[in-house]
């Protein structure tokens, strides 16, 4: 089985991801953290993430670097945004994803283009979704929580930026598969969330 969880950043999709993994007892991928390990390689190496030949040198990461807690920060993110409109980026990272999904017993995937390019043939399939301010509020509050100093007009502005970047690019631009269907987390709370995507994806499989 193989469930397939898209939306844009700060929209809830990790979590739900998560939770459905505990539910369903699979595997789970998130798949920005590849993005963010390229984005973070460059950085470390002084390469230019507008440039492909730099962001694809960057791609050859271990597997260990994914836990490292720096992917997480914004400016990570910012940088993941920028190196994933290279179509030989997406192409080295499509392996790892596909041979995650198709692991015995099922796996669960959360990134941009699961439904569409890495699992089309997924047996479920959510998009997950939510108001530009509530997803800047999320981030607020993760900031302020962790003893920083956010400033809502520039998390708007970055998370603005980021959905205009991830959605005009030519290569696995975000938007919601066929067949998949729409959860907006808006005006949930994580449990609520979580409840109907299970409720969801029981009723695709
Ligand atoms: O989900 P997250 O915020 O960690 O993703 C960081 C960036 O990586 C996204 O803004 C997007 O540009 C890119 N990404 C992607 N395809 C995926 C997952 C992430 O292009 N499947």
């Amino acid at each position: 089985m193989i469930i397939a969880v898209d939306g844009p950043a700060a929209s809830g999709k990790g979590t739900i991801a998560k939770a459905l993994g505990r539910h369903y007892g699979l595997p789970v991928l998130d798949t920005g953290l590849l993005y963010r390990a390229v984005g973070l390689a460059v950085l470390k190496t002084g390469g230019d993430p507008d440039h492909e030949a730099d962001a694809l040198g960057a791609c050859t990461f271990k597997d260990a670097v994914l836990a490292d807690p720096a992917l997480r920060s914004e400016a990570v993110g910012s940088l993941a945004s920028r190196v994933s409109i290279h179509q030989s980026v997406r192409q080295a990272l499509v392996k790892r994803q596909r041979d995650f999904a198709t692991q015995p017993g099922g796996a669960i995937l959360d990134g941009r283009d699961i439904a569409t390019v890495i699992a089309p043939d997924a047996d479920a399939k959510i998009f997950v979704t939510a108001s530009v301010h509530v997803r800047a509020q999320r981030r607020y509050d993760d900031a302020l929580s962790h003893g920083g100093n956010p400033d809502m007009d520039s998390l708007i502005a970055d998370i603005q930026a980021r959905d205009t970047r991830d959605m005009s690019r030519d290569h696995a631009p975000l938007r919601m598969a066929d067949g998949a269907d729409l959860l907006d987390t808006s005006n949930l709370t994580i449990d609520a969330a979580v409840q109907q995507a299970i409720a969801l994806v029981d009723a695709q499989l």
